[in-house]
């Protein structure tokens, strides 16, 4: 395997596919125009939608890009050593010009001849079938074509193999995906492609986009089948250089150097700090996209403004836990730039509104932090008595009330101390709150 870099990854795939005949493109905003049913950009596919449902896209029928991406459906596993707020994700689009057999060969030789990987080690899976959609026995002959052999063919059901819609309707399909094994031993006899213990790697994933998924939550059939491919740059990356995290490749290591300047512990030191590094090194990462992007976002109380607010406000307090005890996030800003700014451009031209965001958001919500936690230590020793080890709605209520302290960091610091918060409490207290204060309203505008 060939150990390459980022930047080296992401060159080598543009021009692999641009040797076969496909058009780069430029990745888009992470903001997405055509589907309002979520926040970001969540796969490079996202903003071809309207293409692979039919439009005739200027650049061509073949076409390959890198896309920055933003998945939040995780954002509280962010800290563990595998995921991700933001990726990078590079992808290759027939739409209608080849499908399965092509985007197949495609794969085989830029994994064996480009990057350089055993074919021995490659193991895939493809589409079980079901009582709507039919086994892929063309993809598994395909693959069978190039020597994989059928022991390392998994046929898995839907909720492994079919991909999509980005968002909650549009193009869909099953989907073929591709494994390093490591040799490792199996963990157990149903160790297989998707099993978490580390044995098998996702390196890509080939999806046959041919079905249209309605607002009905129906899958019609696409007249024109296309083609669409993933590979995570980050994920990628860590498996050809043997590194056992994405967070100890080129992309992150300086990030963390920083951190660990700012606050004087070595990243590797204990779990504790290494978690809080992570969050950190994750989020002000995504911070920078989100704040660099063409379309510009602040933070906010709303939609992708409140997404940002939240990871700047957790990596302050993670940088509070860590005994940083002076505005950082700055101090960061330069490190993202220099890693991303030849990719994304727009991130450069964008320096100091991200700069001024990111220092007024965090002088804004430090004063906050330390005011609330204050509290919450006080508040502790009587709260650990709790048998059910549950912090009540209304105390995480006066949290942010009086100290204007966010619900998602309560959660946070109760879970740090082994309790849990009564959401549904906290909801009830809230809206409660919010009625009293129309009532309020509505009383002072009477006669
Ligand atoms: N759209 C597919 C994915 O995100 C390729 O995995």
């Amino acid at each position: 395997m060939k150990q390459l870099t980022a930047n080296e990854l992401r060159q080598k795939y543009i021009d692999f596919y641009v040797s076969k005949g496909h058009k780069q493109i430029s990745g888009a905003s992470l903001i997405p125009e055509n589907d309002p049913t979520v926040l970001f950009t969540t796969a490079g596919m996202h903003p071809l939608v309207p293409y692979i449902l039919g439009a005739d896209h200027p650049a061509g029928k073949k076409l390959v890009d890198y896309q920055k991406c933003i998945r939040t459906g995780d954002i509280d596993s962010v800290g563990d050593p595998s995921h991700l707020t933001f990726f990078e994700m590079l992808g290759n689009w027939s739409l209608g010009a080849y499908f399965k057999k092509e985007a197949i060969d495609y794969s085989y030789e830029f994994l064996t001849s480009v990057l350089g990987i055993d074919p021995s080690t490659l193991s895939v899976t493809v589409f079980a079938g079901d009582d709507k959609v039919p086994r892929d026995d063309e993809a598994a002959e395909r693959w069978m074509s190039h020597g994989i052999p059928k022991e390392r063919i998994f046929f898995l059901p839907r909720e492994d193999n079919w991909w999509g819609p980005a968002g909650e309707t549009g193009p869909c399909g099953p989907d073929s995906e591709m494994f390093i094994d490591t040799g490792r031993p199996a963990c157990g006899p149903d160790c297989r492609p998707g099993c978490h213990c580390g044995k098998y790697l996702e390196i890509w994933n080939d999806v046959f986009m041919g079905y249209k998924k309605t607002k009905e939550g129906t899958f019609v059939p696409m007249d024109r089948k296309c083609i669409d491919t993933g590979m995570g740059i980050e994920r990628t990356i860590s498996i050809l250089q043997g590194k056992k995290s994405v967070y100890e490749t080129e992309v992150f290591t300086p990030i963390l150097d920083g951190i660990s300047r700012l606050c004087g512990k070595k990243y590797g030191e204990s779990e504790e700090t290494d978690m809080s590094m992570r969050i950190i090194a994750d989020h002000i990462r995504t911070s920078v996209f989100i704040l660099g992007d063409e379309k510009g976002m602040a933070p906010s109380n709303v939609g992708q403004g409140y997404i940002l607010r939240r990871l700047i406000r957790r990596a302050v307090r993670h940088g509070h836990k860590l005994g940083i005890d002076k505005p950082f996030l700055c101090d960061l800003v330069p490190i993202v730039l220099d890693l991303y700014g030849a990719p994304y451009p727009e991130l450069l031209a964008h320096k100091a509104f991200i700069l001024d965001e990111l220092a007024n958001e965090e002088s804004k919500f430090s004063d906050t932090l330390e005011k609330g936690e204050k509290e919450f230590e006080k508040m502790l020793p009587n709260l650990l008595k709790d048998p059910k080890k549950c912090i009540g709605g209304r105390t995480a209520f006066k949290l942010y009330d009086t100290y204007g302290y966010p619900i998602e960091l309560t959660k946070e610091l109760a879970k740090e101390h082994g309790m849990t918060v009564d959401e549904a409490g906290f909801k009830e207290a809230f809206e409660k709150h919010q009625a009293i204060s129309r009532g309020g309203a509505e009383q002072q505008f009477k006669g």
